[in-house]
């Protein structure tokens, strides 16, 4: 797919990646930001939101030197900070792209399997919804889905399921001049045994396979989005664990062998993995290099977790929230570029 509508959108998934950059997920949900909020006792509401994310987003150079894009939620987009500025406009100042998460979650997939497998809902109406984001600042979008490894599942059905939609939602984003970040995730924080990083490698495999085919039937421009998947790692509760060389490697493997080189970049979720070993992961892959798009970070809490904890909910403990956040997007600046070490990370 050619012409000046792909450009367009080919120039924001590019600056989208630009080298050592990488996005800030800040897009959780009401019911998931009162969850983190509640890890440091601070009440969730519109000010306590308002507050904790404009502290982030006006983190100076944490901001402008390593942060490409930053994912809102629809009331994060709407919203304005203290002094009455939209926070859309904060980002634009730093040099970061506002985007906004536009899937209505992830919910039962009925079948057999409807107690651990999830579809993506948020289809219906999403044109309008785009129309309006777009007009509200909006240049990119993100749509999650969730695979689950258990005993049995992933199922074909529910691969199948979440690559359909994924690729309806990424070609109504190119119809709206919005550059669709297209999620498919494989769970890490299942309880399965067997969920070790052999069976994460086949099931990601087959899972960006189905989601390439889907996106390629429904006429996506590769070009002009970005793919946001799992690092290839065991479940957290698996007694056998990778080593970081290993989860690098078979990342690398597994993309190489299923992702087209038009993509123009590859950012991750972290997905659960510790701020560190998030970072890590991503420097190594960076590291081994010789792939055909950017490797880089969008993470929700390993950039977050660190601000989080050192604000605590406090307007005394701003300027300390704003000096994790900086770090640890630093940190994750040097990952995208393979310069990350551990002495860099200590040092600060
Ligand atoms: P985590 O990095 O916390 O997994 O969040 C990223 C994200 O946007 C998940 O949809």
């Amino acid at each position: 797919m050619t012409g000046p509508m792909t450009e367009k959108l080919a120039d924001i998934a590019n600056a989208m990646v630009a080298a050592g950059k990488g996005v800030l997920a800040a897009d959780e949900s009401s019911g998931t930001i009162k969850k983190r909020f509640d890890s440091i006792g601070v009440t969730s509401t519109d000010d306590s939101r308002r507050d904790y994310r404009e502290m982030l987003f006006r983190a100076g150079e944490g901001m402008k030197n390593y942060v490409s894009g930053v994912i809102l939620y629809d009331e994060t987009i709407r919203q304005k900070a203290k002094d009455g500025t939209p926070l859309v406009d904060v980002i634009k100042a730093s040099g970061a792209i506002p985007g906004i998460k536009v899937d209505e979650g992830a919910k039962p997939l009925a079948g057999p399997t409807a107690a651990i497998e999830k579809v993506t809902e948020g289809l219906d109406g999403l044109r309008e919804r785009l129309a309006e984001y777009y007009k509200l600042g909006a240049r990119f979008a993100k749509w999650r889905a969730v695979i689950t490894i258990a005993d049995g599942t992933p199922t074909w059905n529910c691969i199948k399921a979440n690559a359909h939609a994924l690729a309806r939602y990424a070609a109504l984003c190119q119809e709206a001049g919005i550059v669709p970040i297209v999620e498919p995730e494989v769970l890490m924080d299942g309880a399965h045994a067997g969920h070790d990083i052999e069976r994460c490698y086949e099931v990601t495999e087959w899972t960006q396979r189905t989601v390439f085919r889907e996106l390629y039937d429904a006429r996506v421009a590769l070009e002009g989005m970005i793919l946001k998947p799992n690092m290839v790692i065991a479940g957290q509760k698996c007694a056998k664990q990778g080593t970081p060389e290993q989860v690098a490697e078979l990342t690398v493997k597994c993309l190489k062998a299923t992702v087209p080189a038009a993509v123009p970049g590859i950012a991750f979720l972290s997905g659960g993995q510790s701020d560190e070993q998030a970072t890590q992961n991503l420097s190594l892959m960076n590291e081994i290099g010789g792939v055909p798009w950017k490797l880089t970070f969008s993470y929700g809490r390993a950039l977050q977790a660190a601000a989080l904890k050192a604000w605590g909910g406090k307007t005394e403990n701003v300027a300390a929230g704003q000096r994790a956040f900086t770090h640890r997007a630093r940190m994750n600046s040097l990952a995208a570029l393979g310069k990350w070490n551990l002495q860099l990370e200590k040092a600060a």
